[in-house]
């Protein structure tokens, strides 16, 4: 068996990992990331694009700003279509100037990594298999198949950053770990299209039929949604369905400019509040969706990996550089109070635009006031906006 050594081991090579591994390796202190598939998967994989202004900093501490800064979008305001209208809400007016960036994770995965091969960062891929072992101890080791044989790798921490299915989060003993779950009973049905976005800012659209988002990548790769039972398949919704659906849930005038064209992707997603408790187990750390999930709605799932990323980032530095635990011992803590938060708004976002299959005229009615009363209140407005371009780390 191979052996090798490195200061924190990190499962996951999506942008949790990556993130995390490029900002330590700036500070000098060694990482090695262990990533189940290839670069290519991981990098086919379409997720959300809306960054917090927080996280796009975070970019930047990395080193991995430069592209994200000049082809990113800088949006200070989102829509919300109901009741045939459009209401604007100003993220900057009501948060003292801050904004979102629409920058696609693909994109943001893409550049850590582009940033880890330039600093020769060892991301080992297609590494199956992994095991955590000796949690408790100062000594704590990973193994990985690979190429047919076992390695393993020896860590002061351990960093589980492998997402929702991942391994590190099953390691920890179920009498101590909680989770907390929520499964909702409709999926989002995705496309992406080679054609200009129906706005320049997104459209979140609440609708007698159900939910609908006009996203983007940029001004030529739009992103748009509908809410649709989790039972239907993509295959079963041709483009031709999708745009008559999706026009039917935006405000006419809306629906008349808007631009159609072939799917470039097709997918459901299905939508899950879940909150694993704590996020420390010993010598291993839990960060981004392997910890927690929220539904997109919001765009809260890649931000709220973020903000654990900062707690993390700087719990390691302190322990290393200056020698204090603090940051470390306070980790689970802190990062859960934001997280939580973060479950707080995508669940109201997500309970005000969808129709959900056994509500009441009393629920929609009750929707639609939330809806009236945000509009009509500066101080619901500015909840909305900080929570949106991101609550303070
Ligand atoms: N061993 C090694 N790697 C693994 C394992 C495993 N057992 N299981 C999963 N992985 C890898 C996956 O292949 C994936 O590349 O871990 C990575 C986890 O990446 P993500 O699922 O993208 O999770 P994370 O990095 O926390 O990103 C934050 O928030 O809401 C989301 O869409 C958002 O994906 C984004 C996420
Ligand atoms: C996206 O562009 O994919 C997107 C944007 C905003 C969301 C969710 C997804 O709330």
């Amino acid at each position: 068996m191979s052996v090798i050594r490195t200061q924190v081991g990190i499962i996951g090579g999506g942008p949790s990992g990556l993130l995390l591994s490029q900002l330590l390796h700036r500070r000098g202190i060694d990482t090695v990331v262990l990533e189940k598939h290839s670069r290519d998967y991981v990098l086919g994989r379409i997720r959300a694009g809306v960054l917090e202004h927080g996280f796009a900093n975070l970019m930047r501490e990395a080193g991995c700003g430069d592209r994200m800064d000049a082809e990113g979008e800088i949006h200070d305001g989102v829509y919300i279509a109901h009741q045939g209208r459009m209401d604007r809400v100003d993220l900057a007016r009501h948060t003292g100037g801050n904004s979102v960036l629409v920058y696609g994770q693909t994109e943001v995965t893409r550049d850590l990594y582009q940033a880890r091969a330039d600093m020769d960062g060892v991301v080992i891929h297609n590494a199956r298999d992994v095991a955590l072992f000796d949690l408790k101890s100062a000594a704590p080791y990973l193994t990985y198949a690979k190429d047919g044989a076992t390695h393993r790798v020896d860590c002061d921490y351990i960093v589980g950053a492998d997402g929702f299915h991942g391994a590190s989060r099953k390691a920890i003993p179920s009498d101590v770990l909680r989770e907390y779950e929520k499964v909702y009973p409709f999926g989002w049905l995705g496309v992406l299209s080679e054609t200009k976005p129906v706005s320049p800012e997104l459209i979140y659209a609440r609708h007698e039929r159900g939910f609908a988002l006009c996203s983007m990548r940029s001004q030529l790769l739009s992103r748009y949604y509908i809410q649709v039972p989790i039972t239907d398949t993509a295959a079963q919704w041709s483009d031709d369905a999708f745009w008559a659906e999706l026009k039917s849930r935006l405000p006419q005038d809306v629906a008349e400019t808007l631009q159609t064209g072939p799917s470039i992707e097709k997918s459901i997603a299905p939508l899950r509040s879940f909150v694993a408790e704590p996020m420390r187990y010993g010598q291993l750390f839990l960060a981004g969706d392997a910890a927690h999930i929220v539904p997109p709605t919001g765009a809260k799932g890649l931000n709220s990996a973020a903000s654990d990323i900062h707690y993390l980032y700087h719990g390691l530095v302190d322990h290393y550089l200056n020698d204090d635990d603090a940051g470390l011992d306070a980790y689970s803590e802190k990062a859960l109070a934001r997280v939580w938060k973060a479950q707080r708004f995508s669940w109201w976002m997500t309970n005000l635009l969808h129709r959900f299959p056994d509500s009441e005229d009393v629920d929609q009615q009750l929707q639609r006031t939330d809806l009236d009363y945000l509009f009509s209140s500066d101080a619901a407005l500015a909840s909305m906006a900080e929570n949106y371009v991101g609550l303070p780390y």
